[in-house]
């Protein structure tokens, strides 16, 4: 695929943030995998609801409320649409993966017991892993470790050894943050199923870039932070099958999640509102449905071709540079580049870029164990979009060999 096949000029100029500048440079913008860009459009949606139908959901019978309602509900139908949901109600807004996933390490409290077994993946980010730290410290369940290999990729065959009918969870990202590492889910999800255990994929870094169907994929909880697909931040879902939703007991208590309050006892909404205590983030929730809109006028098909042609023309500029390292050599990768160069701190070189107009994520990527594994304190992360241009990779390549000889 070439460029031309998106309008990348157009597209540009609906996100208003790349005509600024940073330092009296041009900004490029290469750290989408830490969030993505907002585009008018998104933007306008917030906008709007502020200023024409700003009302609590849920709650009241006057228009704006119903309005409101409408479209916060529009929103999550939008949602099951884009992952291929069977069932709107399996769609539970959260403030963002990290909600979800906390949400799911809650309730699995009243399913594990000492001798249990959750396997999580080495690539995984910080938040794919405390959670269930804390889970198996309720339950005495002990945390296993999917190894993986110096490419960045997980060793199958030790995941196969590793499973057993002790196994209860087993949790992964499906694209890593740190390294860009398109995970085999569909078969770690099988296995998992074959040996009785559920799974959840945390999908905040694949969701923008890979076409996701989570039924097709027969996968257990999925989630997604809206921030990183061109939404607002606050605000994500979590996928959950019906029948373990209706399973997993509430997270939060308070208003909206219960059918009936009495001194004596509460009993709970149907799905989804057992999981949505509290006023939501409404405008949020809104906007990434208006965000979905978006991306799916573009169509992730194309952002996916679009993105590995710049992914493989940076990959091969960037290895030309001398004493460049790059981490994460899968095959299946994202648009995602994390690097060091010998010699020199990733800070000093992220700060340097910076001075340039480019940013970048400099540092462990909340991965620490993948930073140990490397024995590196961190790394570069160049991570790219649909709205990124070769003309800006170039520039990059151009800014990382002048950083270079500074720091050399
Ligand atoms: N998880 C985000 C990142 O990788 C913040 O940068």
């Amino acid at each position: 695929m070439t460029e031309n096949t998106l309008d990348i000029t157009q597209i540009r100029k609906d996100f208003p943030i790349l005509n600024r500048k940073v330092n009296g440079n041009p900004l490029i913008y290469f750290d989408n995998a830490a969030t993505s860009q907002t585009p008018k459009q998104v933007i306008d949606t917030i906008v709007d609801y502020y200023s024409n139908y700003n009302a609590n959901i849920h709650r009241g019978v006057h228009a704006l409320a119903q309005e409101a309602t409408e479209a916060y509900e529009g929103a999550r139908t939008k949602i099951q649409h884009f992952f291929n949901a069977a069932k709107a109600h399996e769609i539970i807004f959260t403030s963002g993966t990290t909600h979800s996933i906390n949400l799911v390490a809650n309730g699995f409290t009243a399913f594990l017991k000492k001798g249990d077994e959750v396997l999580v993946s080495a690539m995984e980010h910080h938040s794919n892993i405390v959670p269930w730290q804390m889970l198996c410290e309720r339950t005495g369940a002990s945390l296993k470790v999917i190894p993986m290999s110096k490419e960045g990729e997980l060793l199958m065959d030790s995941y196969r050894d590793l499973l057993s009918d002790r196994t209860k969870l087993v949790v992964c990202n499906h694209v890593s943050n740190a390294l860009g590492t398109i995970n085999p889910i569909q078969e770690l999800i099988t296995l998992a199923h074959d040996a009785g255990a559920a799974v959840l994929i945390d999908g905040a870094q694949s969701s923008p870039h890979i076409k996701v169907d989570v039924q097709k994929l027969d996968v257990d909880f999925y989630t997604a932070s809206a921030h990183k697909l061109c939404g607002p931040t606050g605000i994500g879902m979590l996928y959950g099958k019906s029948a373990w939703l209706a399973k997993l007991p509430p997270y939060q208590g308070g208003g909206e999640m219960i059918a009936e309050v009495t001194f004596e006892k509460t009993t709970y909404a149907d799905l989804p509102y057992k999981f949505e205590a509290g006023t939501p983030n409404i405008s949020g929730g809104i906007a990434f449905g208006a965000a979905l809109d978006y991306l799916n006028s573009i169509g992730i098909e194309a952002i996916e071709d679009y993105e590995h042609d710049l992914l493989i023309y940076a990959t091969k500029q960037l290895s030309e540079i001398e004493g460049v390292k790059i981490y994460g050599t899968s095959k299946n990768k994202t648009a995602v580049i994390s690097f060091n160069i010998q010699g020199i701190h990733p800070y000093d070189m992220g700060t340097l870029l910076d001075k340039m107009g480019i940013a970048v994520r400099t540092g462990h990527h909340c991965a620490q164990p993948v930073m140990d594994y490397y024995k590196i304190p961190g790394t570069i992360r160049a991570s790219f979009s649909f709205y990124n241009t070769k003309e800006e990779i170039n520039r990059f390549i151009e800014a990382v060999i002048k950083a270079k000889k500074m720091l050399r």
